[in-house]
């Protein structure tokens, strides 16, 4: 889907696609340079998917990948911090490299919480590679070794993300227009 397809319906077009593919080749790129071969692939369901198959098509080698499902308990559209697995892991990452893909780290409360679910479990080395970055909603600190994009405090759709399940399959990162947010 174009932003043309659903012109009215977005406020502004904030990551192009060709500045996403541009950015997931770097990300591939440095990811290659850094480990010997590539760590496992962890992903988080559902908006890292879209940035998953690039990044894995961009790296020289073979790429492993498990994917996990998580739940936010809570209402509405912040947060909670508190997550239940809907789906784990199919894979024992004792002793891996791991690498954990995620679309968007916004409060970083899901992501703290899936650090320390996944430290415990004992793996070689554990880093994270997000494609955004809200860096002022940011409520807890957490070390991300790659990082995309740093964007505004603004609610983004496209290239995985959704409202409501809706512009997933948006070619580009884009934030919707006020109606379309009540
Ligand atoms: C998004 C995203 C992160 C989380 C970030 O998932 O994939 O897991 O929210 O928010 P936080 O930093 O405030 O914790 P979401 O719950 O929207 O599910 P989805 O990927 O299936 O759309």
């Amino acid at each position: 889907m174009e932003p043309e397809d659903i012109g009215d319906e977005l406020a502004e077009v904030l990551i192009g696609e060709s500045q996403l593919r541009d950015r997931v080749r770097q990300l591939a790129a440095a990811i290659d340079a850094d480990y010997d071969e590539p760590p496992l692939f962890v992903v988080v369901l559902k908006g890292a998917v879209m940035f998953l198959a690039d990044l894995a098509r961009d790296v020289p080698q073979s790429v492993e990948m498990d994917f996990m499902a998580v739940s936010s308990y809570g209402y509405g559209t912040q947060s909670s911090g508190v997550v239940r697995i809907l789906k784990d892991l199919d894979l024992d990452i004792r002793g891996r490299h791991v690498l954990l893909v995620e679309d968007i780290i916004d409060s970083g409360l899901t992501l703290s919480w899936l650090l320390r679910n996944l430290s415990a479990r004992g793996p070689a080395s554990l880093e994270v590679c997000a494609l955004l970055r809200k860096r002022d909603a940011l409520q807890v600190d957490v070390d991300i070794r790659y990082v995309g994009f740093d964007i505004p405090n603004a609610f983004v759709v496209g290239y995985g993300l959704d409202h409501a399940e809706k512009y997933r399959n948006l070619r580009c990162i884009a934030t919707l227009a006020p109606e379309r947010l009540t």
